[in-house]
């Protein structure tokens, strides 16, 4: 087997570049339509706190973690582990994330597909006046169509992401960012300016904290990791490619900061705008694809409003599933040492077969359960409170206790050049407080605390 040569590792030419492609890969369908509902449902700004504290207490420790045990190890996730843990079994890891991206992608890219499928809906107006509902239920139980648009998904990550990093992720995600704020600022002002978008915000942001469960709580948890890709080497791949001068404390700070800021603005674009006509806030995809048209269809100019919002997500998913597909992509070729567009071609062929039941879950295949849940639900459930969660605890113990943050320290602060202020508080919350909040999560996602009775 041909042998890959690390010397010609590419990497992210630019720290707008780095910003682009990390912040692309957390910014997602996650921050778009999950966030602003959960955050609702659980009681506004009271659930806002507590996500809040996940974000800065357990994702911004984890981000860290990936971003600067990648860069140390300079390989994929496999070779990661294999460098920085020479003969033990850490390299399984690797296992689990590139089966995370596969499971993720293999759902992921279907939504994204439906969102493809409104993009010239949205321009053709044919949309308005039918009934919403009915309008989106027959395009996701038909066969053809959306797996046509699954693979046009598939189809553009794949072209973004052949030409490698600084030729491939870096570039694109430098133009599709800033395309997508743009979009968020005009729809966002569109949105509170609407007679009413009043009750939108409050919706949102009021603290209601009788309406915040402990399933509320977890739920925080859980969404902050997949809102910022955690849990499945993303970050661990992007820190791979990031330059040694780069400074890494602010660089995962700035990218969840980036994050937490589109998912409440993209809650100001929703909610203001439902509360506004008088509609019921739905949950999931219900919220994009019924409610929404909804709201377009009866605000003035809608039709240019619904296309920029549908290629607002669109870009925003596209930046999601590069990220996915880089994690495979990198492992393939460095572990196999064969060229970057067959390992691609090869993942990408494995990614279609598997888009295939989820697309069809909503129809053809809809009978088709386990345990009470369709092939995507249980994609979806296994990727969010499983692989996600367990990956992010390898990622604690193995810098906690295993590698050890002395070890680390060093890729961290740039052989001192920068100060570690929080390294003591770092070392707490990766050894204690990230692992046992995940434990947690584990244990509510699995159902296991609510049968003894927990919450
Ligand atoms: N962070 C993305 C979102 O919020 O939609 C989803 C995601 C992408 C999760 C990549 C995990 C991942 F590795």
């Amino acid at each position: 087997m041909a042998k890959f040569d690390f010397s010609k590792r590419d990497s992210f030419g630019s720290k707008i570049g780095v910003i682009a492609a990390a912040a692309g890969s957390a910014i997602g369908l996650g921050n778009i339509w999950k966030f602003p509902y959960i955050t609702g449902e659980n009681g506004g700004g009271a659930f806002l706190l507590v996500y809040l504290a996940c974000i800065a207490l357990i994702g911004l420790p984890i981000m860290l973690a990936e971003f600067s045990l990648g860069r140390k190890a300079n390989r994929n996730v496999f070779g990661a582990f294999k460098k920085l843990a020479p003969n033990t079994g850490w390299y399984w890891s690797g296992v689990l994330f590139n089966t995370a991206a596969f499971t993720i992608m293999s759902y992921y890219a279907v939504v994204a597909g439906w969102i493809f499928a409104y993009i010239p809906r949205s321009i053709s107006g044919a949309l308005s006046g039918q009934n919403f509902n009915e309008a989106f239920s027959n395009l996701n139980s038909s066969t053809v169509e959306p797996l046509i648009w699954s693979f046009v998904v598939l189809g553009l990550t794949i072209f973004f992401i052949h030409s490698g990093i600084k030729k491939g992720i870096e570039k694109y995600t430098k133009i599709l960012m800033p395309i997508l704020l743009v979009l968020m600022i005009i729809l966002m002002i569109r949105s509170v300016t609407l007679p009413g978008a009043m009750e939108g915000i409050d919706f949102l942001f009021a603290p209601n904290f009788s309406a915040l469960t402990p399933g509320g709580v977890l739920e925080a948890l859980g969404h902050a990791f997949f809102s910022l890709s955690l849990g499945m080497g993303v970050m661990m791949t992007y820190g791979s490619y990031i330059q040694k001068q780069e400074n890494l404390q602010t660089t995962s700070l700035q990218v969840v900061i980036a994050d937490t800021a589109i998912a409440l603005m993209a809650g100001v674009i929703i909610f203001p705008a439902v509360f506004a006509y008088d509609l019921e806030p739905s949950s999931g995809p219900g919220l994009i694809f019924i409610t929404l048209p909804g709201v377009f269809n009866a605000m003035q100019g809608g039709i240019i409003f619904q296309t920029l919002f549908f290629i607002l997500i669109g870009i925003a998913a596209l930046t999601s599933t590069m990220s996915l597909v880089e994690v495979v992509a990198s492992s393939v070729t460095e572990q196999l040492g064969i060229s970057r567009n067959k390992g691609i071609l090869m993942i990408a062929g494995l990614m279609a077969l598997l888009i295939i039941p989820n697309s069809l879950s909503y129809g053809a295949m809809s009978d088709v359960t386990l345990f009470g849940h369709t092939v995507f639900g249980v994609f979806d459930f296994l990727a969010s409170n499983i692989f996600l969660p367990v990956g992010g605890l390898m990622i604690a113990l193995f810098l906690g206790w295993f590698y050890k943050l002395k070890n680390i320290r060093s890729e961290i602060t740039n052989e001192g050049k920068y100060r570690f202020r929080l390294a003591g508080v770092y070392n707490y919350l990766i050894k204690y407080i990230a692992p046992v909040a995940i434990v947690i999560i584990l244990l509510y996602a699995t159902g296991i605390l609510s049968k003894l009775g927990w919450v």
